[in-house]
């Protein structure tokens, strides 16, 4: 039968239907998505329904929930080209070869352009891969190729948004997530894109209005909440709002709590480091954070997860643990197979990044530049959003300062302020250099 997007979709026609319902919520990023995927899933004869939660399931970013959802998923035999394409992308990405699962998602929405699991799912890979050109390009197809009237339409204007931000282009994407938030006040991922144009020009004030006045429309359960509130927070780090920032991590993006998403562990990790940078002691939640990156350390999987692991070792001052990461990193970084996504990204930038960090929690602020200077126009590799790798930008940044590197440093201060002329911050590393100067 066809499913509500117009393709052909094999199953009980109830669990087609769930199936639909399941893509339509994972546009809109709420949670209700996983009941229908749980109804659709159980049907054996709803191949793509099986399929989808092992996409899900890869889209956690770790190796457990990702070998997990694809053991759910089963033994399946593709009645059609479309379900083998999508089984062939399933395979490669949980084999390790991201970069091949996304070219077969090239090839799959050449052939199906509306297939809307198969964007949803390229979009988050290309997050993860840190490929802004497929992270506009993708979605900015879908606009051509999509019925106006699907269902989820509107939603691709915000994915074109948080692609053109990731390409730099702030004033395009603020266009464009306006103009999806005007279609769709709901969209959180929309709004998502429109808060790193802010973040990324240094216009941390209006992004905090933005959040505040619009606090109806995200403050509800949806899969970017806590990564909402971490945006909220770091607003409020540009400007120094130390404690403020504290309380806003403990009550909005971690409490400490057992069993967070490693998107959690993520958005707490690159807070606090940032806080560290700026002398900022974030206490006994560091042992936390370490300790819960400890439990799900799971042999180099995913570089860009790895690195905020560094992150939470050196922040708790665990050194140890910190080195026989980094030596597991570089050991994965060995691998010689040309399918190895996450062995590229630790060779290209990865692996460079995390010894940049341990230089740094380890006082040697010459080889903490050292590391990270040759690679701090390469981080993309790694993965996530460039707000997210900021982390280790300002890692060079402070490490040069600390360093007695004045030179570089004023390089990556003005760097910064060409990009963010309004960044408080980035004017306060600025001050700092004129005083050394004086
Ligand atoms: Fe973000």
């Amino acid at each position: 039968m066809k499913d509500r997007f117009g393709l052909e979709t094999r199953g009980d026609p109830r669990s087609v239907e769930a199936l639909g319902e399941a893509v339509a919520a994972l546009y809109a990023m709420r949670p209700e998505a996983m009941g229908h995927l749980k109804t659709a899933a159980s049907d054996p004869d709803c191949a793509l329904g099986r399929m989808l939660g092992a996409y899900l399931g890869l889209m956690s970013s770790e190796r457990g929930p990702g070998a997990a959802g694809v053991a759910r998923m089963g033994g399946i035999v593709a009645a059609d080209a479309r379900e083998a394409a999508h089984l062939s992308v399933i395979r490669a990405w949980a084999a390790g070869d991201w970069s091949g699962a996304s070219r077969r998602l090239d090839d799959l929405l050449e052939a199906w352009p509306g297939d809307p699991i198969a964007l949803n799912a390229a979009h988050q890979l290309d997050f993860f891969l840190g490929d802004a050109g497929r992270l506009r390009d993708r979605p900015a197809a879908a606009l051509r190729a999509w019925d106006g009237a699907a269902p989820g339409f509107a939603y691709l204007h915000g994915m074109h948004a948080f692609g053109l931000e990731e390409c730099g282009d702030y004033p395009a994407a603020e266009a464009a997530a306006r103009r999806a938030l005007d279609a769709a006040p709901d969209d959180v991922w929309a709004q998502h894109a429109l808060v790193h144009a802010l973040e990324m020009q240094g216009r941390s004030q209006a992004g905090q209005d933005l959040l505040d006045a619009r606090r109806a429309d995200w403050g509800h359960d949806h899969f970017l909440k806590v990564h909402t509130a971490w945006h909220y927070a770091l607003f409020g780090l540009e400007t120094g709002e130390a404690d403020r920032v504290l309380a806003l991590h403990d009550a909005t993006v971690w409490d400490g709590g057992p069993d967070p998403l490693a998107m959690t562990l993520i958005d707490s990790a690159g807070l606090l480091w940032r806080l560290k940078l700026d002398g900022v002691d974030a206490g006994g939640r560091w042992d936390r954070l370490s300790d819960e990156w400890a439990l799900r350390d799971e042999g180099a999987w995913y570089a860009f997860n790895d690195l905020h692991a560094v992150l939470a070792h050196c922040g708790a001052g665990r050194l140890e643990r910190a080195r026989a990461l980094v030596e597991r990193m570089a050991e994965a970084a060995a691998n010689p197979d040309p399918a190895a996504t996450n062995a590229q990204a630790l060779r290209a930038a990865g692996l460079s990044a995390a010894r940049g960090v341990l230089a740094f929690a380890q006082g040697d602020f010459a080889a903490s530049v050292a590391h990270l200077a040759p690679v701090r126009r390469q981080m993309a590799v790694f993965g996530g959003s460039h707000a997210q790798r900021d982390a280790w930008q300002r890692t060079l940044l402070v490490a040069a300062l600390k360093g007695g590197q004045a030179g570089f440093a004023r390089v990556l201060v003005e760097e910064r302020l060409a990009e963010r002329p309004a960044s408080a911050w980035s004017q306060a590393r600025r001050a700092e250099l004129d005083a050394l100067s004086r």
